[in-house]
C-alpha cells in the first residue's frame, strides 16, 4: 500500500490510518476504558529532548532509583563497545543466561560458576549491583533433568539447587529473582498455576519452598517474585495481574519471605496501556509491603512500521508511557532493560520482523549510539518522584 510514495507521504499515511484505527476502537468500544492508550495514535510531534549528559543510572540515583540490563558474559568479555556502554549506564547487572539451571547445573551432581562469577567480579569492580536470575522456571532446564528429577528426589534437588547458588553468592547479590513465570491462567489449573515440570513434581507449595530456602541461604538478598505479561490492557494480562495478586497475598499471609514483585516488561509495540488499571495492580501490590522491579523491559517492534524513523517513535513513546505510568508508584526502586544495545537482543530470534530489517527494542542502537529510547527512558527518570 505504501509502495511509490516518498517516506513523509507514507509516515502521514501511516499516522492517518493508525490514528483512525485508534479513533474507532475508542468510538465503537462500549466497555472500553476512557483512559485508553494506543501507541498507534500520533506522536509524531512528541518532545523527546532531555536535558544534560548524565548516563541513565545518574538519572535513576537521583531518584534513588537503580536503572542496569540484563546482558550475557560471552558478549560482555568479547564486545568492548558494550562493556564501555554497560559499564557508563549501568547500576545494576543481571546475568541473561549464566544462572539458570542450564548453565549453572550442567550434571545433576556439577555446579558450573566461572561465568556467573565472572559476571559478578566484573559488576564489582565497575561499582554496579549483581541481580540473580533465576532459580525456579520452567524453561532453561538440562537435558539431564527430565532423565534424573522425579517426585521422590525432586524436593531434595530443588532445596540443593538453590542452597549451593544462592549460598556461593550469598553477600553479592542484591536481589535474586527466586521463582519466574509461576503463573499462567490460560492453562486452566487451580489458582492461575502454571502447569511447570515444578508444579507437577512437587504441588503449589514448591513456591513458597523456594522463598524459605533461600532466604536461609542468603538472608541479606531482596528475595523477587518476576513475572511476564502483567503490562497491556488486555483481558490475558488482567487475568494474570489478578492470579499474580492472589499469589503474592497468599504467599505474605503465610509469612514467606517474599520481598519484592518482578514485572518483566516485554511490551508490545502494539499494544496498549491502561493506566489506571496498572497503577491499581501496583498499588495493590506495594500495600501488601512489597517493592517491585521493572526486570526485563524491551519493546516487540514486530508489527510496527518499516521505517526506522517511525518505528523509533513509537518505541519510544511506549517506553515513556510506560515508565511514567510506573514510576508513579513508590514502591517501584529499579528498571532492567533486557539488553542495552539493538546490538545484542533476544528478541532478533523470538520476534523478527517480516520485512527483514533488525529489530530495535533497546536504548542504544547496534553502534551503540542512544536512540529516542534512551530519551524516554532519561526523560521518564528526570521526571519521576523521588523515593
Ligand atoms: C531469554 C534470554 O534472553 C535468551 O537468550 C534465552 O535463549 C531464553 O531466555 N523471560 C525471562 C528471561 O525470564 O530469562 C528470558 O531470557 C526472556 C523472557
Amino acid at each position: 500500500m505504501f509502495k511509490n510514495s516518498s517516506p513523509n507521504r507514507r509516515r502521514f499515511l501511516y499516522i492517518a490510518l493508525s490514528g483512525l484505527a485508534g479513533a474507532t476502537a475508542i468510538a465503537v468500544g462500549k466497555n472500553i476504558d476512557p483512559i485508553y492508550y494506543s501507541h498507534t495514535l500520533d506522536n509524531s510531534k512528541r518532545d523527546f529532548r532531555v536535558t544534560g549528559q548524565d548516563p541513565l543510572k545518574k538519572r535513576a540515583a537521583a531518584k534513588g532509583l537503580i536503572y542496569g540490563a540484563a546482558c550475557g558474559q560471552g558478549i560482555l568479555a568479547s564486545d568492548k563497545n558494550l562493556k564501555a556502554s554497560i559499564v557508563r549506564e549501568c547500576g545494576v547487572l543481571t546475568p541473561e543466561n549464566e544462572l539458570k539451571w542450564q548453565f549453572v547445573r550442567p550434571r545433576p551432581d556439577v555446579f558450573d560458576f566461572s561465568r556467573g562469577d565472572w559476571m559478578a567480579s566484573f559488576a564489582r569492580a565497575h561499582n554496579m549491583l549483581f541481580q540473580g536470575h533465576t532459580l525456579v522456571w520452567h524453561q532453561q532446564l538440562p537435558e539431564w533433568f527430565k532423565e534424573v528429577v522425579n517426585r521422590q528426589n525432586a524436593e531434595k534437588f530443588l532445596v540443593e539447587h538453590i542452597t549451593t547458588v544462592t549460598k556461593h553468592y550469598a553477600g553479592q547479590m542484591h536481589a535474586w529473582d527466586v521463582v519466574n513465570e509461576a503463573i499462567k491462567p490460560k492453562d486452566g489449573l487451580k489458582a492461575g498455576l502454571r502447569q511447570s515440570p515444578w508444579l507437577k513434581l512437587l504441588g503449589p507449595d514448591y513456591i513458597e519452598l523456594a522463598y524459605r530456602v533461600a532466604a536461609q541461604a542468603d538472608p541479606k538478598a531482596m528475595l523477587v517474585y518476576n513475572e511476564n505479561d502483567l503490562e497491556h490492557n488486555t483481558p490475558e494480562h488482567e487475568a494474570k495481574r489478578t492470579a499474580v495478586l492472589k499469589l503474592l497475598e497468599r504467599l505474605k499471609s503465610r509469612g514467606t519471605p517474599l520481598h519484592a514483585l518482578g514485572i518483566q516488561s516485554h511490551l508490545l509495540g502494539h499494544g496498549s496501556l491502561n493506566p489506571r488499571k496498572l497503577r491499581n495492580f501496583l498499588s495493590d501490590v506495594a500495600s501488601l509491603g512489597l517493592k517491585i522491579l521493572v526486570t526485563e523491559l524491551d519493546v516487540i517492534d514486530q508489527k510496527l512500521p518499516s521505517d526506522s524513523m517511525v518505528r523509533d517513535r513509537m518505541i519510544a513513546a511506549m517506553y515513556e508511557d510506560y515508565l511514567s505510568i510506573v514510576l508513579d508508584e513508590r514502591a517501584v526502586i529499579a528498571v532492567l532493560t533486557w539488553g542495552l544495545s539493538d546490538k545484542h537482543t533476544w528478541l532478533s530470534m523470538v520476534t523478527p520482523r517480516s520485512d527483514g530489517s533488525p529489530v530495535r527494542p533497546l536504548p542504544l542502537d547496534s553502534n551503540f549510539k542512544p536512540k529516542l529510547v534512551w530519551n524516554a527512558i532519561a526523560r521518564a527518570f528526570d521526571q519521576a518522584p523521588k523515593r
